[in-house]
């Protein structure tokens, strides 16, 4: 096997460098587990940003990816496809009727999710109505439309110019969101929970006053749940713990356990929108991603994980929040279900970030301050204390 350095003097002279890569390279993961070349063991509290649910390498998907390998990959879609039919019927059932749109990544999901309500409103508002505001510190992705859409200036830097028809309104501010819609907004759209801003949850009463607003000016409700869908929060989809529905949202990371889709669903009444033509992928949906994404999403049925991702993230936050009696540094604990952010009171988050790395703990730094927690939701308790004793040692040490 290769070293670390070898690995990545080839990285940096062959891979355009747009990621800030830690010092190591992991080679193996099982369940929490991971693994670097230098076969040192590491507890995965981030899997993969929010994308190994089920941890890595579980064995239910494992199987059906080795399975429709050996039977079919790819066709295309002018063709019917089983996995992809069997799939939207799985979301369908799910998410109490929504139809879906499969593509490759969160990014062109929220693409899609766009696209859709623009010719919606083209249908039903009129030709004028291409507005969608979207709020600050929000992230939709690094396409030209979602790094537009998306609510934080150090994504757009260099890349203008950018597309037209979005405006931005701060996040859990309901007044300044209706100061902002026009006659030209056709929708609105946000995560429930903002990930890579650091873990920000919506206020209830914000998120039930958006919907309302939306009712009133015949506007679209688009909810971002490509990291905080699926389980993460306590539920299958965070919509269903705020208690509204949602025109159309989106899902990518977690749903077929590491090997890329994003879907765009909406309600039926909207999904219509989009007739023959208007959208598609070559790689969306196939055969061996949908497979996956099959066994992900019924082992996660199966082993109830949403309930035990609000079960665990319970006891992981109290667990946070005792330390917090010992570490006057850490100044919030934050999050819904396992999606979980800690903040500190001093810009010591990338050097505490590093001792638990050293120490076998995997997470990540949002800025100087925010950890972030992102663990399978099939973690265990002793996994969580194990976690908990190796970041109070490295709060210690700060
Ligand atoms: C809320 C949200 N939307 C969209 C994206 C973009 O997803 P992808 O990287 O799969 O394009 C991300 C990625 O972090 C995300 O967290």
């Amino acid at each position: 096997m290769a070293t670390l350095q070898e690995i990545q003097e080839l990285d940096q002279a062959n891979v355009m460098q747009t990621y800030g890569r830690l010092p190591i390279c992991f080679v193996r993961g099982e369940g929490t587990r991971l693994w670097d070349t230098e076969g040192r063991e590491y507890l995965d509290f981030l899997a993969g940003i929010a994308v190994c649910n089920l941890g890595h390498c579980h064995p239910r998907v494992t199987a059906a990816i080795r399975e429709q390998a050996g039977t079919l990959v790819h066709t295309s879609n002018l063709y019917y496809n089983q996995t992809q039919a069997r799939l939207g019927a799985l979301l369908g059932e799910l998410s109490g009727g929504y139809r879906s749109f499969f593509g490759n990544s969160g990014a062109e999901a929220n693409e899609g999710a766009i696209k859709l309500g623009r010719k919606w409103a083209k249908q039903h508002r009129g030709p004028e109505c291409d507005e969608l505001i979207t709020v600050l510190g929000s992230f939709h992705g690094r396409t030209l439309a979602t790094l537009t859409a998306t609510g934080q200036e150090k994504v757009k830097h260099g890349f203008a110019p950018l597309p037209v028809g979005f405006r931005h309104a701060p996040f859990n501010d309901l007044a300044a969101l209706e100061a902002a819609i026009t006659d030209k907004t056709f929708g609105v759209m946000f995560e429930l929970v903002q990930g890579e801003s650091g873990v920000h949850p919506a206020d209830p009463e914000y998120v039930q006053g958006v919907r309302a607003l939306c009712d009133r000016h015949q506007l679209l409700l688009i909810l971002d749940e490509v990291q905080c869908g699926l389980g993460r929060t306590g539920a299958w989809f965070a919509w269903q713990r705020y208690g509204v529905q949602p025109d159309i949202f989106t899902l990518a990371k977690p749903i077929a356990s590491g090997l890329p889709m994003g879907v765009v669903l909406a309600r039926p009444e909207v999904a219509a929108a989009f007739q023959l033509g208007d959208h598609g992928s070559t790689f969306g949906g196939t055969h061996l991603v949908c497979a996956a994404a099959l066994a992900t999403l019924e082992t996660m049925r199966d082993e109830r994980l949403p309930e035990r991702a609000e079960e665990m993230g319970r006891y992981f936050r109290d667990r946070l929040l005792a330390l917090r009696e010992k570490h006057p540094q850490i100044a919030e604990v934050r999050g819904l279900g396992l999606m979980i952010g800690v903040e500190l009171s001093v810009p010591e988050a990338k050097s505490i970030m590093h001792r638990c790395l050293e120490n076998g703990l995997v997470f990540n730094a949002v800025g100087d301050k925010i950890l972030r927690f992102l663990p399978p939701l099939i973690v265990t308790r002793a996994e969580v204390d194990q976690a908990v004793a190796i970041l109070d040692a490295a709060l210690g040490d700060a």
